[in-house]
């Protein structure tokens, strides 16, 4: 079967850009900043995006480009068929089972809040304890949260089952940029709050004092999720790119997107934090509970609900959409399906273990553990391993040569050897307090 293409190198980017950013950087990102200190988490993000990041996404994506194909059948090819390199892309494969149910849960709570904001369920004048039952509630409803699961993962569904021209970087190219205009409006608007210089200083000013042994686990963790690397989903958009196109400057674009999406997220919502209240660190509530009210204590609170809600859905779908794509090309690759069978089939599949997670939080809790701070770090190992030490060379330099960015072909390589390698290494002994 002849393999559909990105039409454009801008297609590209935004469609990666657009399964990079999602709930990671708009829920997650800053909740987790919230609780780990603020600043200090940032800074160290930032050195795990430059270190580990960076590295792992053009060693996913060339590896993409050159096989032109799903994760487990690139290890194969790239390897010479030997087993041993195949397990990340079978560990690739089996995350997508793991994060998309879980995924599809918040995606369908965000859905659930954004369609109670457009029908004015959250009203000025209702006390934080009202507010907080609504989500209680929605949680506590396996009905309500079932329906809304099942809406989110249908439209995913369908969005893969049109293709990687017609469904994946067609959405991206829509959402993406409108993603983008709600976050400056949202800023905009912070930053003409009263808390604004507070905001600003918790995300900002250095505190080293807060740095804890989870810190840092949870920086690399965040890293990772944040920019789809460890399972092969950066892989397989990059196995959509032309032979003839150049990779790294694209990635260089997604992790500046992604990076920069993520903080002015955190800008946007600590600023209006601040604002109304002093506690920053809510957990994964921060954007279901403390937010929804202060919007109902704002004024046009309920339309900077429906734009926040629209925000976190647009950002939450583009990335759901390629860990269903993950799990798809490998179906239709290595055994022969045709897309829309794999859509349907895997959509479905996924969307009842989500409703496992809709049963149980501590289900949920143990599928987000255990994909975000064990499988794709460990993933990442393995993909910086064989981009190391196993990866034609040839290939990798052909991508360095001849633009601005060949002097970073031998930084790129000490990284994928050593450095990341090393790093994974020393962070998750050290967290685990082995070392
Ligand atoms: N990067 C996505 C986010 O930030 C989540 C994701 C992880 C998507 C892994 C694909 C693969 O929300």
């Amino acid at each position: 079967m002849l393999r559909s293409h990105w039409t454009s190198r801008v297609g590209f980017i935004l469609a990666s850009a657009g399964g990079a950013v999602g709930l990671g950087n708009i829920w997650r990102f800053p909740y987790m900043t919230g609780e780990n200190g603020g600043s200090i988490f940032i800074l160290i993000y930032l050195l795990c995006v430059f270190f580990l990041g960076l590295p792992l996404i053009i060693s996913e994506v060339i590896i993409g480009k050159s096989s032109q194909l799903n994760p487990v059948g690139a290890f194969k090819k790239l390897s010479g068929d030997k087993v041993m390199w195949q397990a990340p892309g079978y560990i690739g494969v089996l995350t997508a089972f793991i994060i998309l149910p879980f995924y599809s849960v918040v995606s369908g709570w965000c859905l659930a809040f954004l369609y109670k904001s457009i029908t004015g369920v959250f009203q000025s004048g209702m006390t934080f304890e009202q507010i907080g039952s609504i989500f209680k509630q929605l949680t506590a409803s396996h009905f309500e949260q079932a329906i809304f699961l099942g809406l989110f993962v249908l439209m995913t569904i369908l969005i893969v089952f049109a293709g990687v021209q017609k469904g994946l970087q067609r959405w991206s190219e829509i959402l993406m940029p409108l993603l983008f205009l709600i976050i400056i409006i949202l800023i905009v608007y912070g930053l003409t709050l009263s808390g604004a210089k507070e905001g600003i200083r918790f995300l900002f000013e250095p505190n080293p004092q807060k740095l804890t042994h989870k810190s840092i686990m949870d920086a690399m963790g965040q890293c990772f999720f944040s920019l789809s690397l460890g399972m092969g989903a950066m892989l397989t958009y990059g196995s959509y790119m032309e032979r003839r196109e150049k990779a790294i400057s694209s990635c260089f674009w997604v992790v500046i997107m992604d990076t920069g999406i993520a903080i002015l997220a955190g800008l946007a919502i600590f600023t209006i934090i601040f604002t109304y209240t002093n506690e920053p660190a809510q957990g994964p509530g921060l954007v279901f509970v403390v937010l929804p009210n202060i919007f109902s204590q704002m004024t046009g609170g309920s339309f900077f609900a429906v734009l926040f809600f629209t925000l976190l859905f647009f950002a939450a779908i583009t990335s759901a959409i390629s860990l269903l794509e993950v799990i798809s090309a490998f179906f239709i690759d290595q055994y022969n399906l045709n897309r829309s069978h794999a859509a349907f089939i895997f959509g479905i599949i996924i969307f009842l273990i989500a409703i496992g997670c809709v049963y149980s939080g501590d289900y949920f809790d143990f599928l987000d553990k255990l994909s975000t701070n064990y499988l794709l770090p460990i993933g990442g190992l393995l993909i910086s391993l064989f981009a190391g030490w196993k990866l034609d060379q040839v290939i990798v330099k052909d991508e360095f040569n001849g633009k601005w960015y060949s002097v970073l072909y031998y930084p790129w390589l000490i990284s994928v050897r050593f450095i990341c390698p090393l790093l994974i290494v020393v962070v998750f002994l050290h967290t685990h307090r082995i070392i």
